[in-house]
């Protein structure tokens, strides 16, 4: 059986859980529930450092002692992942006694294999990197990422020889290209080792810092913050015995950002070395999540809790946008306005409204039930069906390689393709004529089998989206149990099926109502510039080109007819346009319209949007489109 061991960093617990934590993290997740969605056996690791100078600090600031501020911490973080529809099949923690004991007998290994040695350093020392800094590394003499000048410290430590490793490790990262990706890190790690290596200082006096692992060779010195770190992901599968660490080690996936390549890219691969341990088989890196305010990071505090936005939008439209919005590799701004677009667009109207119409449609005119096999598929038809099957192939191929985003945007021209589908095939058509219900099976049929496979592939995504609408098509798997392989095969769907129509999966989310009620009343009240409006007022107008499909003249009213107007979805809007616009000549027209406007009655019948016309006084004008355009296009 092919198997997978995937690993986060082990955050500090010196801050709360932020979006960058959580985004990794949530990487790690999909990674995971993409590799058993193929049928691997995968283990999932993260977990928390708990050592060194910062938490001791950090500690101290809050006034407790060091293990008692550390089990509050670690609480906190372990308490986010499962909120966050994350499902790490381990948490370790740096303090835990079994990781305590790999340390130790990795450093007395490599202690006795003669790589480790104690000797006195002079040099400049970042306190919140905690380490030593070189002049080369420092910017105008500062640490570039805490953009404070080191200060000078002497100091008797331990060192490992890493510099005896340099060429090994160039010649590794030569033999094995795809070790380290996306490539332009591969090429950072080699860039640094263009320059000589120096050893590597692996200890720090008791008497300066206490919190941290004692040295098994001299307990006058604790370890080294990296050197405890790195060898967690070793520790927690059951180093050097374990049935784990046997089953899972090299197979291992480490997942990082940019900040912390330099330790995964060169310290660990060395340590490895050192220790008789092989390389592990990929380190994947991305960029950093930026916010306005700049970076957030560990030293600058600008900080999105991923908590306060995820429940508010919920759990499966926060991790799409992570994914969707970030290419692994490169930097990504994080903005809550980019979020609800991306609901309203991506989510609510292209996913939300191809699930709603396909069990709405079922339920219509199969009574709730998945309907047999009609007629033989048409070219429009197998047009589709090539188009999931082509979806799943590049699913598969894509994921593997880190390009998240490229599976999504995949599976998102998939639905984009069955929401045309329907605009072209309009089964509202095909349902009026009992002779064509062969052909209506068909599509219908069509229709349900992509929005499954769509299901499938958005699993890993949207666990819980998957699941529900899984449920809604009659699908009794569970998520965990799926299969790529025999859960995408084309017209799996069982005739009879029951398909539960139920709410939308995605409402549109609607703006912050208060701020967009004051900008009404700043933009309705008197004065020199009522004439003007800010641009974020006119956005918040939802402008549609619709289809009319259905018009009827309103009982007892002369002005007044009943539209039925497709936008991707159906929609009943009444108009004041009958004296001028017979109900014949309307039907098939497209019009232009405000699509978000509250829904008032009118002569007893609801309204659902306005149509725009314009009226010289006499005559009343629809305004029109140019050409034939997409129901549902958004006018901007
Ligand atoms: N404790 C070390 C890692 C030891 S691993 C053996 C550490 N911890 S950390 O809390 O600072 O976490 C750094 C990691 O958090 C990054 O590598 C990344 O996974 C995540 N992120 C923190 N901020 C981030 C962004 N702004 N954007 C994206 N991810 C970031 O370093």
């Amino acid at each position: 059986m092919n198997r997978i061991y995937i690993t986060t960093p082990i955050y500090y617990v010196n801050a709360e859980p932020h979006i960058g934590h959580a985004y990794t993290t949530i990487v790690a997740d999909v990674m995971n529930r993409f590799h058993k969605l193929l049928g691997f056996k995968t283990f999932f690791l993260t977990g928390t450092d708990e050592h060194g100078d910062k938490i001791a600090q950090a500690a101290q600031a809050a006034g407790i002692e060091p293990k008692a501020y550390v089990d509050r911490m670690s609480g906190i973080f372990r308490q986010t992942w499962p909120k966050l529809s994350i499902q790490n099949d381990k948490f370790i923690r740096t303090t835990d006694p079994e990781h305590i004991k790999v340390v130790q007998y990795v450093l007395q290994k490599v202690f006795d294999a003669g790589e480790i040695y104690f000797s006195a350093y002079k040099g400049l020392y970042c306190v919140g990197c905690e380490r030593f800094y070189t002049e080369r590394e420092l910017v105008d003499g500062k640490c570039p990422d805490h953009d404070k000048p080191p200060v000078e410290r002497e100091e008797a430590n331990y060192f490992f020889k890493m510099s005896k490793y340099q060429d090994w490790l160039i010649e590794h990262l030569a033999s094995n290209p795809n070790c380290i990706r996306p490539e332009r890190y591969r090429n950072e790690v080699l860039a640094f080792l263009k320059e000589p290596l120096e050893d590597l200082c692996i200890s720090r006096p008791v008497e300066r810092l206490s919190w941290g692992i004692p040295l098994p060779f001299d307990n006058n010195y604790v370890t080294y913050v990296w050197f405890d770190a790195l060898i967690n992901y070793i520790s927690a599968v059951g180093y050097p015995n374990g049935e784990h660490y046997r089953d899972l080690w090299p197979v291992v996936q480490h997942l990082i950002a940019k900040d912390i390549l330099k330790p995964h890219g060169i310290y660990w691969p060395t340590m490895l070395k050192a220790a008789g341990i092989q390389m592990y088989r990929h380190l994947n890196v991305h960029g950093y999540w930026k916010t306005e305010a700049g970076k957030m990071s560990k030293s600058h505090g600008a900080v999105v809790r991923p908590l306060d936005l995820a429940p508010i939008y919920g759990l499966d439209a926060f991790r799409y946008f992570l994914l969707r919005e970030m290419a692994f590799g490169l930097d990504a701004n994080f903005g809550e306005e980019a979020l609800v677009q991306r609901i309203n667009a991506d989510l609510a109207n292209d996913l939300g409204n191809l699930f709603s119409r396909t069990l709405a449609m079922t339920a219509r005119y199969f009574d709730e039930k998945t309907p047999g096999l009609g007629s033989a598929p048409d070219k429009m038809d197998s047009a589709l069906r090539d188009k999931a099957e082509d979806t799943i192939c590049q699913y598969r191929e894509e994921i593997p390689k880190l390009g998240f985003h490229k599976a999504l945007v995949a599976v998102w021209e998939c639905i984009g393709a069955a929401n045309r589908y329907i605009d072209h095939v309009a089964p509202w058509n095909l349902a009026k004529d009992a002779q064509l219900l062969p052909r209506l099976q068909t599509v219908m049929r069509t229709l349900l089998e992509v929005n499954k496979v769509v299901a499938v592939l958005i699993s890993p995504f949207m666990p819980s989206t998957s699941a529900k609408m899984l449920e809604r098509l009659g699908v009794e798997k569970k998520t965990a149990d799926l299969r790529l392989a025999e859960d995408t095969v084309w017209g799996s769907l069982k005739e009879g099926t029951r398909v539960i129509k139920g709410e939308s999966l995605f409402p549109r989310v609607e703006t912050n109502k208060v701020k967009e009620k004051k900008k009404m009343e700043v933009a309705a009240a008197p004065g020199p510039d009522t004439h003007v409006i800010d641009m974020e007022i006119f956005q918040q107008v939802d402008l549609r080109v619709g289809l009319i499909r259905k018009a009827e003249k309103v009982h007892k009213s002369e002005k007044l007819v009943k539209l039925i107007v497709d936008i991707g979805e159906e929609r009943q809007i009444v108009a004041g346009i009958a004296k001028t616009h017979s109900p014949e000549e309307l039907v098939g027209k497209q019009v232009v319209l405000v699509a978000n406007l509250k829904p008032v009655k009118l002569m007893g019948i609801e309204s659902h949007g306005m149509i725009l016309a314009v009226s010289d006084g006499q005559s009343l004008k629809l305004i029109v489109p140019e050409g034939n355009v997409t129901p549902g296009g958004k006018i901007s």
